[in-house]
């Protein structure tokens, strides 16, 4: 089976920083091209030193980071210190990268990938605002059809908003990016909230993960500990949702998850709802079916695949 060719785009975000780790303990079957960060979780100046330090976490100083767009495509900026704390990734300290930043743009880069690949064989992982991923494709319209599928972590439905009451914070961040992003024609595999919320942190799997014993696994720990405390109390859960890695325990093992095939468009201009991903369940609209929509995560299983996983580091 041909290693999955994938460029993460992200704002990391400790359930950015798992999905990365997730990734890089993963080579036989991902193969990852790059890293673009973009500004969501904290401001781009965060998010790609972040980046940089999960790699250098994982021990792979040679993976290359790209910095994005640090502002959205119209809105002003939302970030999420109360959620991931000032930094963007409170909990560990983390040494400073001494990996380098890459010179060039994270959105030249995607281009650059798509163009020097074979079309179909580069899979985004957009897991924070899809400004980036829009970028690229206003660039280029030929782009999305180079695209093999988009893999991202966004939107919501039954589960309702976590921003508002009906949009989930990378849609609601930046909802023109996810309309261009949506309507691009390429095939996309999204990871709603309404799928990420059965995927809890619970006391006995963060146990497990600190059970690991390494430097990764207690970094990890101390990473979802920290994340875990704000939904934790807006929910009332044992533990929080693990939104960001489930694109790539996808990427890893489908069978972890199910979902149902049907259009979902965004919502950009609402004094109530900008931001919606609004889906289209019994197709009644008739509009192009984009999206395979999860609704259905084996959160046992996903969490054996995380820790085995992560123990590789
Ligand atoms: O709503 C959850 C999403 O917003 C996740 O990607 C999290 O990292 C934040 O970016
Ligand atoms: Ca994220």
């Amino acid at each position: 089976m041909p290693r999955e060719k994938i460029i993460i785009d992200t704002d990391p975000g400790q359930d950015d920083a798992l999905a990365i780790l997730l990734a890089l303990a993963s080579p036989d079957e991902l193969e990852v091209l790059g890293i673009t960060a973009v500004a969501g979780n904290a401001p781009l100046a965060y998010t790609q030193v972040n980046s940089r330090k999960i790699c250098e976490l994982a021990g792979r100083h040679d993976v290359k980071v790209y910095a994005g767009a640090d502002r959205p495509l119209v809105r002003e900026l939302h970030t999420a210190p109360e959620v991931h704390g000032s930094t963007g990734l409170n909990g560990p300290v983390l040494p400073e990268p001494t990996m380098p930043l890459q010179e060039e743009h994270a959105v030249d880069f995607i281009l650059r990938m798509l163009a020097e690949h074979p079309p179909g064989t580069v899979t985004l992982v957009p897991v924070g605002p899809l400004t980036n991923i829009a970028k690229a494709f206003m660039r280029d319209p030929g782009a999305a059809a180079r695209v093999k599928r988009i893999v991202l972590m966004g939107g919501a439905s039954s589960e309702g908003g976590n921003s508002t009451p009906t949009a989930e914070f990378n849609i609601f961040v930046d909802p023109h990016a996810a309309e261009i992003v949506f309507r691009s024609g390429a095939e996309l595999v999204m990871f709603p909230l309404d799928v990420t919320h059965q995927v809890l942190t619970t006391e006995r799997r963060m146990d497990r993960i600190r059970a690991i014993g390494t430097p990764v696994a207690e970094a990890s720990y101390q990473m979802l500990d920290y994340y875990r405390q704000y939904d934790q109390k807006k929910y009332g859960t044992d533990g929080g949702p693990l939104h960001d890695p489930c694109t790539i325990a996808w990427l890893l093992n489908p069978a972890l998850f199910r979902g149902r095939r049907c259009n979902v468009e965004i919502e950009v201009d609402s004094p109530l709802c900008t931001g919606q991903t609004v889906v289209d369940r019994w197709n009644v609209t008739k509009r192009p079916i984009n999206t395979l929509y999860m609704q259905w995560a084996d959160s046992d299983g996903f969490f054996d695949l995380l820790t085995e996983r992560l123990a590789r580091l």
